[in-house]
């Protein structure tokens, strides 16, 4: 027979399926990296909050599942057979949620997750569990110039505190702004670059800064220029997780996956596998 005859085409509907919950850089180079792969048919989610986001690599849908119970009824209907969790380390509803539901499904999942930041000599820095701690913390060292980088969502804590002078970062405006007696606001996205850490914190005299540990490399100039300069940082860490495989790497991401399509061809072909 000629080689020809015996060519063997995957159509879609013999793809693999696979689920990235997103929103993340990380979930961006992930699903460039699968979307090499033809024998998988991958779906990025996001959560919609963003308007205009940029779209990763394969298909995209946006929106909600409607909390477990609606992402167990899409992981059914759509075929998934692997998920990726690789929302932000401060995501942590959709962390519960991909676990209960994959649990339910019995889909291997993978929690993607950029590694914390650690403190390094030299650094001032208070680690605290939630923002009300973080309030305490920050009234206790009698700050006057604070750059709050907490998320355009995290303010409210921060906004009556009538005697210190805030910068609020931010990457879009707070809808709705809460009234801050003293601030402005910076409307700006990562990466940020270190020269222009150091300037923003020198040129607005800041003593201060509220932060929460994202880990990676967009956002960690500030503190290297707060260790620079003797800055006090509060850091809230992050919150607790499902015990989930972890990979701290896309690479370490695709090594899963090829344990996972092993299997999955084991399945297919279990007289082949047992040799
Ligand atoms: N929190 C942060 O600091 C931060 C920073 C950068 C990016 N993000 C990204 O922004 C998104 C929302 O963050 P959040 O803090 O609001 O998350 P969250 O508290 O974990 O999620 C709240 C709800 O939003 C929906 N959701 C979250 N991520 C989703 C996704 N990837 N696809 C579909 N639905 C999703 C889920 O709704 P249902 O229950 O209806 O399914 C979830 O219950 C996440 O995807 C995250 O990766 C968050």
């Amino acid at each position: 027979m000629n080689p020809v005859d015996i060519t063997f085409t995957r159509t879609s509907s013999m793809k693999e399926r696979i689920l990235i919950l997103g929103g993340t850089t990380e979930a961006y180079v992930l699903a460039e990296a699968l979307a090499a792969h033809d024998d998988l048919r991958v779906t990025n989610s996001l959560a919609g909050r963003t308007t205009d986001p940029r779209l990763p690599a394969g298909e995209t849908r946006i929106g909600g599942f409607g909390g477990p119970e609606g992402l167990i009824d899409y992981l059914h209907e759509q075929r998934i057979r692997a998920v990726f969790d690789v929302t932000h380390p401060f995501a942590a509803s959709m962390g519960w949620n991909a676990y209960q539901a994959c649990h339910a499904a019995r889909v291997p999942l993978l929690r993607l997750e950029r590694p914390a930041w650690t403190p390094e000599e030299g650094d001032r820095w208070d680690q605290v569990e939630g923002w009300d701690e973080a309030v305490n913390t920050l009234i206790q060292g009698g700050p006057q110039r604070v750059l709050l980088a907490v998320g355009r969502q995290e303010l409210v804590p921060f906004a009556g505190l009538d005697d210190i002078w805030f910068l609020i970062r931010a990457v879009t405006p707070p809808d709705p702004m809460p009234e801050f007696p003293l601030a402005e606001l910076l409307l700006s996205r990562g990466p940020f670059d270190l020269d222009n850490e150091r300037k923003l914190l020198d040129e607005h005299r800041i003593d201060t800064i509220v932060c929460k540990n994202s880990g990676g490399l967009a956002t960690s100039a500030k503190l290297i220029a707060a260790r620079e300069r003797g800055i006090r940082v509060i850091m809230r860490q992050r919150p607790r997780r499902p015990e989930t495989p972890l990979a701290t790497s896309v690479e370490g991401a695709l090594n899963w996956l090829e344990m996972r399509k092993t299997q999955w061809r084991c399945e297919r072909e279990p007289a082949r596998a047992a040799g």
